[in-house]
């Protein structure tokens, strides 16, 4: 259903238009100047605002230009006396989406809002588009473990539920959340992703959130956060598990009332997301060292979904084989390439640590490197064992992860092997290890690590 803001300063207007307006079932909202009017965008998912030229206060063409400005896909349809028609020309100049004179006809509101509705609804199908498949892979694969994922995929794309997706690195946890949101009712809204371990802790909430000028150093203009750009739409939270302990919160608070405030803000904003979540870390060992809130994974893991290593559907990969294979055919080659039959044999017989992103990466070398047509098993072992030694960089887990992350992830390991060496003891371990004891106990209760024997 969608909803109409009319700002008009004449009761009789907002009453007579709400009125004819609310009898084809839409939403309707008034404000009596442009700073109530504007304060209803703020709080409220409008799609198209009627708008009088003529407004105490703020005039009609101010207004217009901060809508255009703040909420650029919202339509806007002026309303000009006799007097000011030369307004309501520039007005629709300055983006207005047409005008409607007085005295109304009743007729010509329901013609223009209709038709300002549905360019606004090409407007997002046409961002639909271009968030579409081009780029984005189909998914491949007919294990029954992708099968039981597309089941899963197509029962909760039509609701709003919410999804954890898990599993390990490269398998596909991406996609499959844009899969859902390709699927959903909100297809033609935004799709926004947020990888929460990319950025730093005292950055995150005014990201998600959004935050008000001035609100710490830096915040030179307010900033929309993605919640607010998901609008509509779906967010990604990746890497959910490595979400600071406040951020955690604010996002555990709008999944129970889809209200949430700016960093530095006081009003509160009401937002239609729906959100999606990934982690290819432990949840559950998280929420056991105290990194992660229960109840935020509780409301978060409503659908559940796993997506298994390629070692373990292994009978997805000659079909992703030839997938990719078109996919990165040499320009000028007539038919994409081919791997021989033993070729393919070292392929199922390969670990695959990086998952579907490894292989990925593997068959784009191949087309760009070799020039053999078929694959030939010589050629599959040296690339193989060449990304095998690139594996091997002696970095083991940590060489997948960003610096701060391996920093962390690494100071954790190295202080449970010390403490559990030194059995425990705090003073002892730390004379070890050459730190002050205080100093080791601030960083056992940040890194969440369990002192039992
Ligand atoms: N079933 C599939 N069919 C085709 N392509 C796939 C499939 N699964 C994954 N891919 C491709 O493999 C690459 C890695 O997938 P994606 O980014 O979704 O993984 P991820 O699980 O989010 O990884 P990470 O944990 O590292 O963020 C992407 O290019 C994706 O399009
Ligand atoms: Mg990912």
């Amino acid at each position: 259903m969608s909803a109409i803001l009319i700002i008009d300063d004449e009761a009789g207007i907002r009453s007579v238009l709400a009125e004819i307006l609310e009898d084809e079932k839409y939403r309707v909202f008034t404000a009596e100047d442009g700073f109530a009017g504007l304060s209803v965008l703020e709080r409220e998912v409008i799609d198209l605002v009627i708008l009088d030229v003529w407004l105490p206060n703020m005039g009609g063409i101010d207004v217009l230009r901060e809508i255009k400005e703040k909420f650029p896909i919202v339509e806007v349809i002026m309303i000009s006396g006799h007097a000011n028609i030369d307004l309501a020309v520039k007005a629709v100049k300055l983006g207005a989406f047409d005008f409607l004179e007085k005295p109304l006809s009743l007729d010509r509101v329901m013609v223009i809002v209709r038709n300002a509705l549905e360019i606004e609804k090409l407007r997002r199908e046409n961002l639909r588009l271009k968030n579409s498949l081009i780029f984005q892979d189909e998914m491949i694969g007919r294990s029954p473990e992708m099968e039981k994922i597309r089941e899963l995929i197509e029962q909760s794309a039509r609701s709003d539920s919410r999804v954890l997706i898990t599993g390990p690195n490269g398998t596909g946890k991406e996609l499959v959340a844009r899969e859902i949101h390709r699927r959903s009712l909100r297809a033609a809204g935004p799709f926004v992703e947020v990888n929460c371990a990319a950025i730093p802790e005292s950055l995150i909430e005014s990201e998600l959130f959004g935050h008000e000028k001035g609100s710490f150093t830096g915040a030179v203009s307010r900033r929309k956060g993605k919640f607010e750009l998901a609008h509509r739409g779906t967010i990604f939270l990746d890497e959910v598990a490595d979400m600071s302990p406040s951020a955690q919160a604010k996002v555990l608070r709008i999944t129970q009332e889809l209200r949430f405030e700016r960093v530095g803000g006081e009003e509160s904003l009401s937002v239609d997301v729906r959100i999606i979540a990934a982690t290819n870390k432990n949840i559950q060992e998280r929420i056991r060292d105290g990194m992660f809130r229960e109840d935020l994974f509780f409301r978060l893991n409503v659908i559940p979904v796993f997506v298994p290593p390629l070692k373990s559907r292994i009978s997805d990969l000659p079909p992703l084989v030839d997938y990719f294979m078109g996919k990165f055919k040499p320009p000028g080659e007539e038919r994409s390439r081919t791997i021989s039959a033993d070729g393919m044999a070292l392929l199922q017989a390969y670990s695959w640590p990086g998952n579907i992103r490894e292989l990925k990466n593997f068959i784009e070398r191949i087309n760009i490197m070799s020039d053999e047509h078929c694959v030939s098993a010589e050629t599959v072992r040296y690339y193989l064992g060449e990304a095998e030694s690139a594996q091997d960089d002696g970095l083991g887990e940590f060489g997948s992860m960003g610096l701060t992350e391996a920093r962390e992830a690494f100071e954790k390991l190295y202080l449970r092997k010390k403490l559990e060496a030194f059995d425990y003891n705090i003073t002892r371990t730390a004379e070890a290890i050459k730190i002050y004891p205080s100093n080791l106990h601030g960083k056992i209760k940040r890194h969440g690590i369990r002192m039992e024997k």
